[in-house]
């Protein structure tokens, strides 16, 4: 057990240079579930604060004679047969259930193609469970940033992460350019990373793909040039460029030329300054949204020459102590329901196809449609987009996004997502996830009657 003062192979890599000073100051005590797991065997266990027995299994309907945690008759009959409440009524463990854990890395080694490579098993570390991909980037940012450092991102960025960095870990965010000419913009966000790098100890770079609010995945050869600009920004600076993936849209491509895997797959092991830690997660990957199931996962170097076991329990104390500190564990039934959703994961993902086979007739539609609106010599112009649940309409300065998104509202009973920063970004976002395909053409028609 890792203690205040150890974190022997942690201390040896460069995610620890790169902490907060929460990040280096956390850790999981021996506490109550220390405790409550090494007496798990004991003939009598008077470690955990759950009520718990063997009194009412009769009554419960508990199959076993063995102690079970008491729970309300009536949450079986809800629940019904396929989960069982003695399990789902007690604490999961801190950072998650096990299994769950274990299968989602294996899910990470498959979505990232990464399972014909032996040696990745060692080199990402076991997913903790938060409540949500939020709650992971809350997370992640709280260990890397402290009040007052930077957060990189591309200028246009999901609204919320404003919230987590900047109101509620007092960060800073800066942003680079996200597009030039219909692609991302790599020498914009190198530069800006190097510039930041010149002036902090580390680089905290954001990223998110598919992109919420513009619904664009890079192609391979951009993942490619994204990682390989990192790596380079990572060798100029000689400082840990700690890389936040968001991937809370993975899976959501409808373009047979978009990258399908995470950039994770892109930075694990590639220089021994870049930290990728990957942010993802059930809500909708797994149309989840309400479970609040998310993971957090670090990529790992083989060049840091620290035992990977070691530092993956190092990693798992410190988040342990973060999630102990604030939720102190995730919802077990959300849990269970994922972890039986991954032990049928072909019969899931056949089930899914289905969600994103309308979505995919949505999006060919709304691409269909949205042509006439694109008028890039008025400065109307939609943003490259091939996935997720979004499209980006960018606005002239001459229309300001917040007034236009009330007209639409007012006038067409439409509503939108007016998107309005300091950093020139001007325009409305479409979530065109929740409209059916005969709403997409007349939605499009009442923007272009404003906009007329
Ligand atoms: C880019 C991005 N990241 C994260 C999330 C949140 O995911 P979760 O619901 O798992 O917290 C969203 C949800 O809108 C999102 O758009």
């Amino acid at each position: 057990m890792s203690s205040q003062n150890e974190f022997i192979a942690l201390r040896n890599t460069p995610i620890f240079d790169a902490f907060s000073n929460f990040g280096r100051r956390v850790f999981l005590p021996q506490g109550v579930f220390y405790w409550a797991g090494l007496a798990k065997n004991a003939a009598i266990n008077a470690t955990i604060g759950d009520a718990k027995g063997a009194e009412l299994n009769q009554y419960l309907d508990v199959k076993s004679a063995k102690p079970v945690t008491f729970f309300v008759k009536n949450i079986s009959d809800l629940l019904g047969p396929g989960i069982d409440a003695s399990t789902i009524a007690s604490y999961a463990p801190i950072a998650g259930l096990p299994d769950l854990r274990a299968k989602w890395k294996d899910w990470i080694l498959e979505k990232c193609g990464l399972k014909a490579m032996p040696e990745a098993q060692s080199l990402i570390s076991t997913p903790v469970v938060v409540a949500g991909v939020t709650n992971a980037i809350y997370f992640t940012v709280k260990f890397f940033a402290d009040e007052g450092e930077t957060v990189l991102l591309a200028d246009k960025y999901w609204e919320n992460y404003d919230t987590i960095i900047n109101l509620n870990l007092g960060a800073s965010v800066d942003v680079f350019n996200t597009f030039k000419d219909g692609k991302f913009d790599v020498a914009a966000m190198r530069e800006k990373a190097e510039e930041i790098g010149a002036g902090q100890g580390k680089v905290i770079l954001l990223l998110n793909f598919p992109n919420n609010p513009t619904g664009y995945t890079p192609d391979t050869a951009e993942m490619a040039a994204i990682a390989e600009a990192i790596v380079g920004a990572a060798n100029t600076i000689q400082k840990p460029v700690v890389v936040m993936i968001d991937d809370a849209y993975e899976g959501y491509v409808y373009d047979d030329a978009a990258e399908k895997r995470s950039l994770f797959a892109f930075l694990v092991d590639k220089h021994p300054m870049v930290i990728p830690v990957k942010l993802d997660g059930a809500s909708k990957e797994l149309l989840f949204y309400g479970g609040r199931v998310g993971f957090m996962t670090y990529g790992f170097s083989s060049r840091w020459g620290v035992d990977l076991k070691q530092l993956d329990a190092d990693l798992n104390n410190k988040l342990s102590g973060a999630v102990r500190g604030t939720n102190s564990n995730g919802s077990h039934v959300s849990q269970l329901l994922v972890l039986k959703m991954l032990e049928g994961m072909a019969k899931s993902i056949e089930n899914r196809q289905k969600v994103i086979a309308v979505l995919q007739e949505r999006y060919e539609a709304f691409k269909k449609a949205g042509v006439k609106l694109h008028a890039p010599e008025k400065g109307i112009f939609w943003d490259p987009y091939n996935g997720g649940f979004f499209a980006f309409l960018n606005l002239p300065k001459s229309i300001p996004a917040d007034e236009f998104a009330k007209k639409l509202l007012d006038e067409q009973e439409l509503g939108t997502i007016p998107v309005h920063t300091k950093a020139g970004v001007n325009g409305i976002r479409i979530a065109y996830c929740s409209m059916p395909v005969a709403d997409i053409a007349p939605a499009l028609d009442k923007i272009a009657a404003l906009l007329k």
